[in-house]
């Protein structure tokens, strides 16, 4: 018989706490800013076994995700501060699921504070369904956080993914290798609820990154390190991008459109041609 106990130590729910507190020492998780969630194999939910409690209500999610349907999440709760996460897992993060049809969610482990999933569940299931679609299922991972630097950023550029993606690029050389695809831009919207979370997977079907305006960035991935390494770079480059502007002296040379072209050669991906001159 498994218990709460037990289910903490399982690797899933112990690299989940791992990510989160890593991303608290990064400084972008002030408050309670920022959420994470993970869709867990069907190995993972079975190890938990009758520990998890199933009896819960349904709870509609406001949004719709039929290639969801019956799935398992780890989820940080509404309200809930990264930093707490590592000390007391169980009152800060929970395990969802979601019905048959993909519409509606019951807490069925932890979140024994506040009982709610974070305010952004909905896009967090929408951005796993897209994920989910465009990458054969391989995509568990989607971490929303606040990092200063790339929130910054959208003071300054044209809110355009192009313009954020080749800025990105052009930072430092292995932003094109981690995301040759490019990034995603919201423009400022009101957060936490159905209609972000739409405007979001929309990007998400062809970006691993979306940045939100003024608030933050929302990033996917296989494994916790490979979107945590995503925000990592990503909040990296742009640190560079402004202290490149800072100095206010003109740009005498960067990475140019051949530069990437050639790294794509040498590295063996495809580059996203709508995003080079
Ligand atoms: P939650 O506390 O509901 O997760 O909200 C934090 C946040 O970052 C909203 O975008
Ligand atoms: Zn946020």
């Amino acid at each position: 018989m498994e218990n709460s106990a037990t289910i903490l130590q399982t690797p899933a729910l112990q690299a989940f706490i791992a990510c989160a507190e890593n991303g608290w020492r990064q400084g972008w998780h002030e408050r309670n800013g920022g959420n994470m969630s993970y869709r867990m194999a069907a190995e993972e939910v079975a190890a938990c076994g009758d520990a998890l409690d199933t009896t819960g209500d349904w709870i509609p999610l406001g949004v719709d995700a039929p290639n969801l349907g019956g799935e398992t999440f780890i989820v940080t709760g509404t309200n809930r501060y990264f930093q707490n996460i590592l000390p007391l897992p169980e009152e800060n993060i929970g395990i969802a699921q979601l019905n048959a049809v993909g519409d509606a969610y019951r807490i069925v482990w932890g979140l024994t504070v506040g009982h709610k999933p974070t305010s952004e569940f909905p896009t967090h299931i929408l951005n796993h369904s897209v994920r989910f679609a465009a990458t054969q299922g391989r995509s568990r991972v989607i971490y929303h956080a606040h990092p200063v630097d790339v929130i910054a950023l959208t003071f300054v550029l044209p809110i355009s993914a192009r313009d954020f993606s080749r800025a990105l690029w052009q930072a430092m050389t292995e932003c094109v290798v981690i995301f040759p695809e490019g990034v995603g831009v919201v423009p400022w919207m009101v957060c936490g609820g159905a209609e972000i979370a739409l405007v979001t997977a929309k990007e998400m079907e062809r970006f691993a990154a979306v940045i939100w305006a003024q608030h933050g960035i929302f990033c996917a991935g296989d494994d916790f390190d490979a979107t945590f390494g995503m925000m990592h770079a990503i909040d990296k480059a742009a640190r560079i991008i402004l202290k490149v502007m800072a100095t206010g002296q003109p740009v005498l040379q960067t990475i140019t459109d051949d530069n990437l072209r050639a790294i794509g050669k040498a590295f063996g991906f495809q580059i996203n041609g709508d995003f080079l001159d």
